[in-house]
């Protein structure tokens, strides 16, 4: 039987893979816009990860926490909280001298309509951190979007493929990504820019969305034909162990699981799973957003969590009255609007 206690157990159980890199790394960890859907667990994970391996290191995480029980479940398992509002100078100059800083704090929602708060949040928030942190090395959180939509039997847009970010959320991103490269210029900042997509942790994520749609009896949109995804914890895992990673000027690195997946067969397996039926709407466009993570397959190994166990997971979270947290991914966007 899922639940959220379920849940959190599994995606803050670090493996051993992550348990010997976080011996080698050096000082302690601050993860910045901690309170959202992957900064909680990622703070536990790594939290367990220094108690599994014996390591004298401390795990800060940084947020407004608007959630206040987001607080409590981490300061429960051993994590240092510090409620900071990061649009203020005088409140980030208060935070501790740390070195390996994971900067995951952003907007996307609300951008129509919203532009300005937008790229305040991606674009000035980076100068401000930096301002006091360009010491410190960071893995930056950014989107696999920033790169013009691939066409779907290409495998994936490459590290080495030029941007082209269509929308005013995608080309904010790119800006927070630009900024890490002048302060890599300007003072040396190490970074690694780590293009995520699509993360699954059964509460929100492409999975959720297909599912909903699903169950509400809705036609799903197959013109975005296929996605990449990859389980919350194993991006978390990419994403601490990414601090060994850092480089001047930064690293690319695209970031999610090995496959592929049709839109369609995911809808079918899900609906077979919910025994439900499934429509779908619109035809099959000949590109989509997908990206090609061979580089971070090779450095950091496969994910440990694959596809399947995910559709099964998804089914059977909705089957056991899971919640969805109304977070969609608009992973069906191909304008850029959010
Ligand atoms: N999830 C994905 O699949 C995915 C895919 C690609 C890229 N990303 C990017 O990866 C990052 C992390 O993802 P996520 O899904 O965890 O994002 P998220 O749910 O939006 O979390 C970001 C958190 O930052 C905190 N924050 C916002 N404004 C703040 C401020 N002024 N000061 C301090 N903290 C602030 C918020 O928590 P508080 O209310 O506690 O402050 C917010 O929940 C985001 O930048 C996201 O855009 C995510």
């Amino acid at each position: 039987m899922w639940t959220k206690q379920k849940l959190h157990e599994i995606l803050c159980e670090p493996s051993e893979r992550l348990v010997e890199d976080m011996k080698r790394l050096d000082g302690d960890i601050m993860i910045l816009g901690a309170g959202g859907k992957m900064g909680p667990t990622m703070s536990i994970l790594a939290a367990n990860a220094f108690r599994k391996g014996g390591i004298d290191h401390k795990v800060y995480a940084v947020s407004r926490f608007s959630d206040s029980s987001v607080r409590k479940e981490l300061e429960d398992n051993g994590v240092n909280v510090i409620s900071c509002d990061l649009e203020k100078a005088e409140e980030i100059a208060k935070l501790p001298d740390v070195k390996n800083i994971v900067f995951m704090v952003g907007r996307k929602f609300g951008t129509d309509g919203g532009e300005a708060l937008t790229w305040g949040m991606n674009a000035a928030v980076p100068v401000l951190v930096l301002e006091r942190f360009h010491d410190s090395s960071f893995v930056v959180f950014s989107s696999g979007n920033v790169y013009d939509l691939p066409e779907a039997s290409s495998g994936g847009s490459l590290e080495t493929d030029k941007v082209r970010p269509i929308g005013e959320y995608t080309q904010s991103v790119l800006a927070r990504e630009r900024i890490f490269d002048y302060y890599a210029r300007r003072y040396g900042t190490k970074s690694l820019i780590f293009r995520l997509d699509y993360s699954i942790a059964l509460e929100y994520g492409v999975l959720a969305d297909i599912a909903k749609k699903i169950v509400d009896g809705k036609p799903l949109s197959i013109e975005n034909s296929c996605f990449n995804c990859i389980w919350q914890g194993d991006a978390n895992e990419y994403a601490l162990r990414s601090l060994l990673l850092v480089d001047n000027p930064p690293k690319r690195l695209n970031v999610s699981g090995p496959e592929t997946n049709g839109v369609k067969a995911t809808a079918l397996k899900l609906a077979k799973l919910l025994g439900k039926e499934v429509t779908f709407e619109g035809e099959p466009s000949s590109n989509a957003y997908l990206v090609n993570c061979g580089e971070c397959h090779k450095l950091m190994g496969y994910p440990r969590t694959s596809i399947d166990t995910m559709i099964e997971y998804q089914a059977q979270w909705i089957l056991d009255g899971g919640e969805y947290i109304n977070k969609p991914t608009h992973f069906e966007e191909r304008k850029g609007s959010y």
